[in-house]
């Protein structure tokens, strides 16, 4: 029963944190691209008469739209004034759930792997809440430093530390465990900008404005700089949200360089966006993002394999994934803590797993990525039995 209601947290957890998201994202992107898009307004008399700085006009679901950016901020404030908060903390919020949910309470599963770091899961635990607490003091030092007002040293800074805590996240957790930690480092990154940064300054504004004053424009360019980095963050964390179905990476020799480079790439992808919204050219920052991702295809990519040692029949097999594989991999597992069977991958009769050779070797010798921690503790030799069975044709016998 734990297990069933674990199961049903875990699936409205992931929906409502894409959901909150998508919309997180998706108004981040429109602004930035809005920003990108002003143009010096049609009417320079209103322009002038209220401090218009720029305007977009746009065509959406059968309306026309006309945005206006204030150079600081209108003569009076109408109500309602939308902030687009909400969907950064639910977001952030959502996330600290699944965070909880999949990765503390589920520790031995996804976070912690012995042949990495012998840790406990209260240690394991609060080392991962550490590096997203201190990803966002160290973030905000640096911008609040001298290095804030250089923007290439800043970013030359942050990709250091990033690097430095990539690695130290993989010789910490499972793969996994350290690519959902360096995305939630960069999450709570973005989400704390805008608790700590964006909102508390759109605030000042708001007050000065009300009040008759004219406001501090150094809180609307803090603002900005830190809804830009945010931009930038967003492609790297989207990808560490996806990196747990993808073992080849989390699994990778050097998983750490394997992250960095993904999320530089993700980096200059989306520089490249902002760039070319606001029409500059720069394929140099396109060419960098798929040259990165180049350079991983090209150094995880499966080398030829020696010949296969020993010989190994169906049997042999069989009785090593009843063994090691089936508990949890069943219609029913029997193994505690899964309502069903992982992926809807099921190796619970002969056929099965003879109809899904290619995924068993993939996973257990060429990945090494199951059984999930070695939970089940498959030895090196059962290993080598499965891939000289299938590399002699994956026959039933
Ligand atoms: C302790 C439970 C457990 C055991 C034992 C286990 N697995 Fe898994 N397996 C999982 C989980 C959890 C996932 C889902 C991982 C994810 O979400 O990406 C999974 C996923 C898979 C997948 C799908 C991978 C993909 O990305 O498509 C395959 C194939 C697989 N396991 C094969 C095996 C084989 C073969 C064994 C035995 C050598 C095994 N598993 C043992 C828990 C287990």
């Amino acid at each position: 029963m734990e297990a069933y209601v674990v199961e049903w947290l875990g699936f409205l957890g992931r929906w409502f944190h894409m959901i909150a998201g998508i919309a997180w994202i998706g108004a981040s992107f429109y602004f930035i691209w809005l920003d990108s898009h002003l143009r010096a307004p049609r009417d320079a008399d209103e322009a002038e008469r209220l401090g218009i700085g720029g305007e977009v006009w746009a065509l959406h679901g059968g309306g026309f739209y006309r945005a206006q950016k204030f150079a600081v901020a209108p003569p009076a404030l109408p109500e309602p004034l939308h902030w687009f908060k909400w969907e950064a903390y639910t977001t952030w919020l959502s996330g600290m759930f699944l965070l909880g949910l999949v990765f503390y309470l589920g520790a031995d599963v996804y976070l912690l792997d012995r042949a990495v770091a012998d840790l406990s899961r209260p240690a394991a635990v609060a080392i991962g809440l550490a590096f997203l607490a201190g990803g966002w003091l160290v973030y905000d030092l640096l911008c609040r430093s001298p290095l804030g007002a250089r923007e290439p040293l800043l970013a030359a800074a942050m990709l250091a530390l990033c690097a430095l805590a990539a690695y130290a996240l993989t010789n910490l957790f499972s793969g996994r465990g350290a690519f959902i930690h360096f995305g939630a480092m960069l999450g709570t990154i973005m989400a704390a900008n805008v608790y700590f940064v964006i909102m508390p300054g759109q605030r000042a504004m708001v007050k000065a404005s009300v009040e008759g004053r004219t406001p501090d424009p150094s809180h609307a360019a803090r603002g900005k700089q830190r809804s830009v980095h945010n931009t930038y963050f967003t492609l790297p964390v989207l990808f560490t949200m996806i990196s747990n179905h993808h073992a080849l990476f989390t699994n990778a020799r050097h998983a750490w360089l394997v992250l960095v480079a993904i999320a530089l790439a993700g980096v200059f992808i989306r520089l490249f966006f902002t760039f070319r919204h606001r029409g500059i050219a720069k394929p140099s920052f396109w060419a960098i993002g798929i040259a990165l991702l180049a350079a991983v295809f090209v150094a995880l990519a499966p080398r030829g394999a020696g010949p296969a040692a020993g010989a190994a029949t169906f049997a042999d097999v069989k009785a090593i994934v009843d063994l090691r594989c089936a508990g949890c991999h069943a219609a029913t597992p029997t193994f505690a803590g899964f309502a069903a069977a992982p992926k809807n991958v099921l190796l619970d009769t002969g056929e099965r797993i003879l109809a899904q050779a290619q995924r068993v070797h993939q996973q257990t010798v060429v990945l090494k990525a199951m059984p999930i921690a070695n939970l089940t503790q498959m030895t090196d030799e059962e290993r080598a039995k499965v891939d000289a069975w299938f590399r002699g044709g994956a026959k039933q016998d």
